[in-house]
């Protein structure tokens, strides 16, 4: 494979200081943009070229671009927070750039070079540092990845060209709410992916898959779709954007990647913060049932949900057709907040990162 370098085309107008600290003192999810963005292309015969940081604008797209009919597109979400001493570090950005490239091989589009992809996002960083908003709130650099196949025609066909793109937005809490319980609509009749489909890839397909489930899940009065498998329609698999976590007492279970999971980075973090911490952590199948029974006989202590974006979420409130149960009060849980604040000392630079995530820029 290409690892082509990138070259730098500054934006010689930025948003002025005074409007981009007002957008950084409440930047809300995915609303605004900083000043610049990478883009690298890929054309069958000559691999990944042309890369380059450019000001942030809109790309023009023929009307028969290949990706706005077949939708053969991938992204991936990782955040850089600022550290203690004003400097910059990404979080576990090789393990988004992995899924990046499993997620293209589903896809049938070519693999960006692992050093690519992070040395993508460090340009930008790099960069746009100034719109890192300050160490120790909520608040992170969001990057947002994609790929998109950018062969103009309507043959159903892997395309020839494809154009890579890193964008940054400064993020704050994703749930307007903050750290507050959310309310889950387990859906019964729709389902976010089939065995030998494409769950396990971060393509925007499976998102637009979850929006009427989601839209459902509104009208139940809930704020997310939470999906079981497809085959028996019991076990549960995961969220819209996000994967489940279920507390027992000392021990935390995540659902066993099946083929239909997204593998969040998040989600693998976990596995170890909690161990770190003294509890057990295991892959396991928790069906739709057992999460009711446990949930009303007390040993299923706490339920949260887990994803760059949304960090650790817990989980109130849960519904399904047939059946409705309170998972914990208007309170996150013990085991919820300890694991949400262990994560976060870690990417904040605040505890030891005895993991090696941290990614300096
Ligand atoms: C993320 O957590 O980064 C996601 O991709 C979820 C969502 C914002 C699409």
């Amino acid at each position: 494979m290409t690892t082509p370098t990138i070259e730098l085309k500054p934006s010689a107008h930025p948003l002025a200081a005074a409007e981009r600290e007002a957008i950084l003192a409440s930047p809300g999810f995915g609303r605004h943009f900083t000043d610049h963005m990478v883009t690298i292309k890929w054309t069958e015969g000559r691999g990944w070229h042309d890369g380059q940081l450019v000001p942030y604008a809109p790309i023009p797209l023929d009307p028969a671009t290949n990706v706005l009919h077949y939708a053969q597109e991938i992204f991936e979400g990782l955040k850089a927070y600022r550290q203690p001493d004003g400097s910059v570090a990404t979080f576990r950005p090789d393990q988004n750039a992995k899924r990046f490239q499993r997620s293209a091989r589903r896809l049938a589009m070519p693999e960006l070079p692992v050093e690519t992809f992070v040395e993508a996002c460090d340009a930008l960083v790099r960069q746009d540092q100034d719109w890192v908003p300050a160490h120790g709130g909520e608040e992170s650099l969001y990057l947002r990845p994609f790929m998109i196949a950018t062969e103009v025609g309507l043959g159903v066909k892997p395309a020839n060209e494809y154009l890579f793109i890193v964008i940054a937005s400064p993020a704050g809490a994703y749930f307007p709410g903050g750290v507050k319980p959310v309310s889950i609509w387990v859906s019964e009749d729709r389902v976010r992916a089939v065995p030998g489909g494409m769950g396990d890839a971060k393509t925007g397909g499976n998102y637009a898959a979850s929006l009427l489930a989601q839209a459902e899940a509104a009208a139940k009065g809930c704020d997310q779709v939470c999906y079981l498998d497809a085959v028996e329609h019991q076990w549960v698999e995961e969220l819209g954007g996000m994967n489940l976590y279920f507390v027992y007492g000392n021990k935390i279970v995540t659902p066993t990647l099946t083929g239909s999971i997204l593998e969040g980075v998040t989600r693998d973090s976990l596995l170890a913060v909690a161990r770190d911490l003294g509890y057990e952590s295991e892959e396991g199948r928790v069906s739709a049932a057992q999460w009711q029974r446990d949930a009303e006989n007390g040993t299923l202590t706490e339920v949260f949900a887990c994803g760059t974006a949304a960090v650790i979420t817990p989980v109130g409130t849960v519904k399904r057709a047939s059946a409705e149960w309170k998972q914990s009060g208007s309170e996150p849980g013990e085991v919820t907040l300890r694991l949400r604040q262990a994560l976060l000392d870690i990417q904040r630079g605040t505890a030891a990162d005895q993991h090696g995530w941290m990614h300096k820029i």
